[in-house]
């Protein structure tokens, strides 16, 4: 099979940060010598006591550990505001475009940001959050959820940001797990027009959440909301007394910076846990190079701060770096579908980030919206969260870019902090749909299922087989669970989870999630999760989720429901169930399709055979595959005609 190539322009090859030459070059240093590479690479960050060890680790249950700068200090809330100060305290930091486009927008100096995070960080500390405690962020889109983040790092707490999509249930369970003493939300959320009550969801979730002593609540739209006495402290008279001074806590580089839960294949979210260090020296480097940042330009990534590419390309990474960058509250479509590039226009964007389903959707709405602005400042164009389709790539670089710039195809996972397998704007060769080389210090290789590594080209198992500086460390409450999760399936590699192809040339082609997890518009969900919030219901028996594919989404969720005894399965009971799981976990796991099952597809002992469930709900029922271990192949029939 042959793909077009896109090769490096000619003023990228001359002029970038990382050239062909030093690719390949420092490539090779990072893995062969990785202690000289990243003793120099860590020199990126401002460090209070300099580390003397660099890599300590291993993924053999042995010896299994990962430490990395371990004997080091610092704090990453200083590396990403106070050491600015001296030479770019007047430079924006953040310019932030609200909602509505006809709302006053802010620019927030590095200077004034310092001063909002001192500010909040001691407003944190008279709340009672310190060293080592948890604190949960469910925030919208507004700098002082960045502000709430970097307070966090300021004071050594450790925050868990949760995605204002998620329910007041979803909520209680992540506020549960890590025990936070302290929540942080806004009165509510705006996107597209429509509030949502985020404070209200607070108040939902903290019945069933012990530990939370504070709730300090932002006033985003000035909604009349309730507020318990003794409990709930307004943002503003937080900060309206707290002290513009407040010193950095010296932090172990090993010491947790966050916790951020995301969907496993198995049970309930798991709560990944970043180190400081190796955090802060990963986002760092790889916003720097995957985006060639050179301060003073104009960079914008579109995700949400409650996942993690806001975390190390909103917060940690671009900020480390001194950058200026757009923060949106919105949302693509909303006035119009021009709304992405009319701000590219607004702030003369030079680099921009956002997810191949926000681009599907966009496409399907035609040029006419993008040609009615200019995005002449557009010099790079970067994707995350789902394998690009080449259609969606080639609109991407043809129509967004006008075919003048780059885009870097960012493969990488809430667990790996950064990015892992993108190409260096002004170093690799571009492949549509390809994510195509690893990062330094990354040594990805393809694995049969039985483990046999594959050499060249082939299509396998993608693993990680040695440690770089920006990996979890371990999963919030449960080491033990994250070595089974992540080292068990090949002994000694880090599992991804993810299916790849390699080609002739070396580069790696993501073909998706191999495991029971499915992503829907870049967002993880596990299978199990949902089936066990349909479970949860009480007409439901049982129910079995699987992933289809999705035009716009790249996989929806396909639900097969067995009801229980006298239960009527009509369209009521359907869209009751929809509106169930919104409830459950929130709007990001609205089934597409819900199919009434009179019996589920299962072996003799039981296992549901879900390859089966997986070809039903793609329409692709020729290839079903051998179905005579089914304890009654008829089922297979009954489900094919049910087919949503
Ligand atoms: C999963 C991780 C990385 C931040 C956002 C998602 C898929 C991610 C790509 C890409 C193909 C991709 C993988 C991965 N994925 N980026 N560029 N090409 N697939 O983080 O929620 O932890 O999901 O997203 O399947 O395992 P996440």
């Amino acid at each position: 099979m042959t793909h077009a190539v896109y090769p490096v322009p000619r003023q990228w090859a001359e002029n970038a940060l990382v050239k062909a030459d030093d690719y390949t070059a420092l490539y090779r240093e990072s893995v062969e010598n990785p202690d000289s590479f990243w003793r120099r690479e860590a020199q990126r960050l401002d460090w209070i006591r300099p580390f003397t060890t660099v890599k300590e680790t291993s993924f053999h249950e042995q010896d299994f550990g990962i430490r990395w700068f371990a004997d080091g200090t610092l704090n990453l809330s200083a590396n990403c505001l106070d050491r600015h100060l001296a030479e770019r305290g007047d430079t924006i930091a953040i310019i932030w475009e609200p909602d509505d486009p006809s709302e006053a927008n802010r620019q927030i100096s590095y200077r004034q940001l310092h001063e909002m995070v001192c500010r909040f960080a001691n407003a944190l500390k008279a709340n009672g959050a310190g060293r080592g405690s948890r604190v949960t962020i469910y925030m919208p889109m507004v700098p002082e959820a960045a502000v709430a983040m970097l307070a966090c790092a300021r004071i050594g707490a450790i925050h868990s940001v949760v995605f204002g999509g998620f329910s007041p249930e979803a909520l209680a369970g992540r506020i549960q797990d890590c025990d936070s003493s302290l929540v942080v939300t806004a009165d509510e959320g705006l996107r597209g027009g429509r509030a949502t009550p985020l404070k209200t969801n607070v108040d939902e979730a903290l019945k069933h959440c012990s530990s939370v002593e504070k709730v300090i609540v932002y006033r985003r739209t000035g909604a009349e909301v309730p507020m318990v006495d003794g409990r709930d402290v307004d943002w503003d008279d937080a900060v309206r007394d707290a002290s513009n001074h407040c010193p950095p806590e010296e932090m172990g580089a090993e010491d947790p910076l966050f916790i951020l839960y995301t969907s496993g294949s198995t049970g309930k979210p798991k709560g990944v846990l970043h180190s400081t260090g190796g955090y802060g020296v990963w986002t760092s480097m790889t916003h720097q190079y995957v985006f060639d940042y050179r301060p003073g330009q104009v960079y914008w990534c579109a995700a949400d701060i409650g996942w993690v590419t806001g975390h190390s390309y909103i917060v940690y990474g671009p900020l480390a770096n001194g950058a200026t960058q757009v923060m949106f509250e919105g949302v693509p479509n909303w006035p119009d579908h021009s709304r992405f590039w009319q701000i590219i226009d607004k702030y003369r964007v030079e680099i921009f980030y956002t997810a191949p389903t926000a681009l599907r959707a966009l496409m399907r709405e035609g040029d006419e919206p993008v040609k009615a602005t200019s995005r002449a400042s557009l010099k790079l164009l970067g994707t995350v969260g789902e394998p690009i389709n080449p259609e969606a790539w080639e609109w991407y670089h043809r129509v967004i870019g006008e075919g003048r710039c780059p885009i870097v195809d960012t493969w990488w996972q809430t667990e790996t902090g950064g990015a892992m397998i993108a190409p260096m704007p002004g170093a690799v060769p571009l492949k549509p749909g390809s994510a195509t080389l690893p990062m330094f210090g990354v040594r990805p290789v393809l694995l049969e299922s039985d483990g046999t590594p594959i050499e060249g080209a082939g299509d396998g198992c993608l693993a990680i087989t040695d440690s770089w500086p920006g990996q979890m460390r371990t999963v919030w409450g449960d080491h033990e669970r994250f070595f089974q999760t992540y080292f068990t399936t090949f002994p000694g590699m880090y599992f991804t989870g993810d299916g790849c192809r390699r080609d002739q040339d070396g580069y790696y082609w993501i073909t998706g999630r191999i495991d029971d997890v499915i992503n829907v518009s870049g967002h993880r969900m596990g299978t199990a999760e949902i089936e066990s919030a349909l479970v949860a219901h009480e007409n439901v028996a049982e129910a079995a989720v699987v992933g289809m594919p999705h035009e716009i989404k790249g996989q929806g969720i396909y639900a097969y429901v067995t009801v229980n005894v006298g239960v009527e399965p009509d369209e009521a009971l359907r869209s009751q169930l929809i509106k169930w799981v919104r409830h459950e976990i929130g709007p990001i796991a609205t089934p597409d399709a819900i199919q009434f099952a009179p019996a589920l597809p299962k072996t003799r002992s039981g296992k549901i055979m879900r390859r089966i469930l997986r070809k039903i709900a793609e329409g692709d029922v020729s290839t079903l595959g051998d179905t005579s271990t089914l304890a009654d192949p008829a089922v297979v029939d009954r489900l094919i005609e049910g087919r949503q």
